[in-house]
C-alpha cells in the first residue's frame, strides 16, 4: 500500500502507484515520506473591505468586546431596537402623513388635512398595520427604557464609574417621552386636540417664561395653522435626532467603561476582565434574534389589538372630550389632578399655579432627584477605584427602599387620575397617596435588613485589584 501525497493531503489509492495531482509530489519508496517540492509563497491576498478600511483593526478593537449574558441586560438593546423600528415606520407614515390642520372637503366632509390623511393611512391596509406597530413600539420603547433604568437603580450600577452614563440615560428618558406627547398631536383627531391642548396650558403655566416657551413648541396658541408643522418637525426629526445622538454617545460610554457584571463573573474571569460573548458574531446574532422577535411580536399585537382608531374620537369639534393620557404620562395627570385648585402663589416673576406644579415642577423634580441619584447614594465614594458587579438590592435596603417608595408613589399617581370615579374625597387621596408607598418603603426595608447577607458574607461589587492599562475584553 502506498500513500500518494497532494500537498498536505493524503490519499490512500493502495495500487503502488503515484499520482500528479496539482503540484508534482512523489513518495520515497524506501521511507515511505512523501517528498514535497518547494513552491513559491504568494502572500494571501486582502479582502476588498480590508484593502479600503483595514476591518480586521476595527474587528480586534470593538469586534472582541464581550457582552455579559444575562436576560435583564436585553432590556437596553429593546430599547434601542423600539427606537428603531419607530424610525423605519414612522419613515413609511411620513410618505403619507400631512403636518397641517386646514380644513378641506373629504366626500362632502370638512376635515382638517392631518386627519385626512390618517384615515387615509387606516384605509390602506399595510400602512395601518404599520402605524399600529409605530404606536405599539412607541409603549415598547417607554417601557423597556424605564425598566432598564429600575434595573440600572436597583443594583446600584448608575455609581462610579458610570455615572455620566445614568445621566445620558435620564436625557433618554425625557427624550422618549416628549416624543411620545408630541406625537400625540398628530392625528389630529378630538383626542389629540384636548391631550395636546392641556401640554399647551401646561407650557403657558411657566413663570415669566411661558407665553416664549408655548409660542415655541406650539407655534403660537394652541391650536393655529403654524403648530401642526412645529410639533411635527419636533415629533420627527429634532427629537429623534437628539436621541439618535444621545443613545450613540450612551453606548460609547457603554463600551468604554465596559458593562457591569453578574455576581458570578467574579469567579469565573480574571479582574478586569468581562465575561461574556464576543460582539462579532454572537452578541450580534442574539440581537439580530431579538430585533426579529421584536418586529414578529409587534406586527402580530397591532395585527390583532388596534390602537387608537380614529374614530374612537372622531375629528375635533365644539365638544371636548374626557380624556386621559396613556399610561406612561397619566402619573403627571394622577398628580395634576391632586393639586388643589386653589394652590396659587404670586411670586414677582409670575404666578405659581397648579398647572406649572402639577405639569412640569414636580416631574422635573423627580427627574432631577433620579439625576443625582450617583451623588446622592453615600456609598458612591470617590476612593472606590470602580463599582463592576450588580449588588444584590437585598445588600442596599436603603436604596432598595427608596426605589420601592418611588414606584409605589407613581402607581398611587395612575390611582390618582381615577379617584373621583372611585368615591375617594381628594384628603382621602393625598393621604394613601402617603401612606400606601411609605408602608411598602419600610416594609422592603426591613426585609432588607431581616433577609439581606451580615457583614462576613456581603458581595463586594467593586473591582478587584485591577492592572492599570486598560485589558483587552474577553471572547
Ligand atoms: C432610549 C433609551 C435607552 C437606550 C436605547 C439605552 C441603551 C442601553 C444599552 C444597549 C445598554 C447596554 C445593555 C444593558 O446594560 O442593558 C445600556 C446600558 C446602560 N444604560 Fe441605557 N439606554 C437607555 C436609557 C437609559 C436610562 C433611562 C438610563 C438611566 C437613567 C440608562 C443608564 C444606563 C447605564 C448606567 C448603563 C450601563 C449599565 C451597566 O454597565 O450595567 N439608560 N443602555
Amino acid at each position: 500500500m502506498q500513500r500518494i501525497v497532494r500537498d498536505d493531503v493524503i490519499v490512500d489509492r493502495g495500487d503502488g502507484r503515484t499520482a500528479r495531482l496539482g503540484l508534482p509530489t512523489r513518495v520515497d519508496p524506501r521511507t515511505a515520506t512523501p517528498v514535497v517540492p518547494e513552491r513559491p509563497v504568494t502572500p494571501k491576498r486582502k479582502g476588498w473591505l480590508e484593502e479600503r478600511l483595514g476591518v480586521s483593526g476595527f474587528y480586534s478593537k470593538y469586534g472582541r468586546k464581550a457582552f455579559p449574558v444575562h436576560t435583564t441586560f436585553f432590556l437596553g438593546e429593546m430599547a434601542t431596537f423600539s427606537f428603531f423600528i419607530l424610525v423605519v415606520t414612522g419613515i413609511y407614515l411620513g410618505l403619507i402623513y400631512i403636518p397641517s390642520n386646514v380644513e378641506i372637503d373629504v366626500e362632502g366632509e370638512r376635515l382638517p388635512q392631518a386627519y385626512a390623511s390618517v384615515r387615509l393611512i387606516e384605509s390602506i391596509p399595510v400602512a395601518n398595520l404599520f402605524r399600529n406597530v409605530h404606536h405599539w413600539a412607541a409603549h415598547l420603547m417607554v417601557a423597556s427604557t424605564l425598566l432598564h433604568s429600575l434595573r440600572i437603580f436597583f443594583f446600584g450600577n448608575y455609581r462610579k464609574p458610570r455615572e455620566l452614563n445614568w445621566l445620558f440615560g435620564v436625557g433618554l428618558l425625557s427624550l422618549t417621552l416628549l416624543a411620545s406627547f408630541l406625537g400625540y398631536a398628530l392625528p389630529y383627531d378630538a383626542y389629540a386636540v384636548t391631550a395636546t391642548g392641556i401640554g399647551y396650558s401646561i407650557a403657558r403655566s411657566i413663570p415669566w417664561a411661558g407665553n416664549v416657551v408655548a409660542e415655541l413648541f406650539f407655534g403660537g396658541a394652541f391650536p393655529t395653522l403654524g403648530s401642526l408643522p412645529r410639533l411635527y418637525t419636533l415629533h420627527v426629526f429634532v427629537v429623534p435626532a437628539m436621541t439618535a445622538a444621545l443613545i450613540g454617545i450612551h453606548l460609547l460610554l457603554i463600551i468604554k467603561n465596559k458593562h457591569t457584571q453578574p455576581g458570578y463573573a467574579r469567579k469565573l474571569a480574571e479582574p478586569g476582565r468581562v465575561l461574556g460573548v464576543p460582539f462579532w458574531p454572537y452578541q450580534t446574532l442574539l440581537a439580530v434574534q431579538l430585533l426579529m422577535l421584536m418586529f414578529g411580536g409587534l406586527f402580530i399585537l397591532s395585527a390583532l389589538v388596534p390602537i387608537h382608531p380614529l374614530e374612537a374620537y372622531g375629528p375635533p369639534g365644539p365638544e371636548t372630550p374626557d380624556v386621559k393620557p396613556d399610561w406612561y404620562l397619566l402619573w403627571v395627570y394622577g398628580f395634576l389632578k391632586m393639586i388643589p385648585s386653589g394652590a396659587v402663589l404670586s411670586t414677582p416673576i409670575g404666578t405659581i399655579g397648579p398647572e406649572f406644579l402639577g405639569g412640569l415642577l414636580f416631574p422635573g423634580l423627580i427627574f432631577g432627584l433620579m439625576a443625582l441619584a450617583p451623588w446622592l447614594d453615600s456609598t458612591n465614594r470617590p476612593s472606590v477605584k470602580r463599582y463592576e458587579y450588580l449588588e444584590p438590592p437585598r445588600q442596599a435596603p436603603v436604596r432598595l427602599a427608596i426605589g420601592v417608595f418611588m414606584l409605589a408613589y407613581v402607581g398611587m399617581l395612575f390611582f390618582a387620575a381615577y379617584y373621583d370615579e372611585v368615591g375617594l374625597t381628594l384628603a382621602q387621596m393625598w393621604y394613601l397617596s402617603i401612606v400606601i408607598p411609605g408602608a411598602l418603603a419600610t416594609a422592603a426595608l426591613l426585609w432588607a435588613k431581616w433577609a439581606g447577607p451580615d457583614a462576613e458574607q456581603r458581595f463586594d461589587p467593586t473591582a478587584e485589584e485591577m492592572p492599570d492599562e486598560e485589558v483587552p475584553a474577553a471572547h
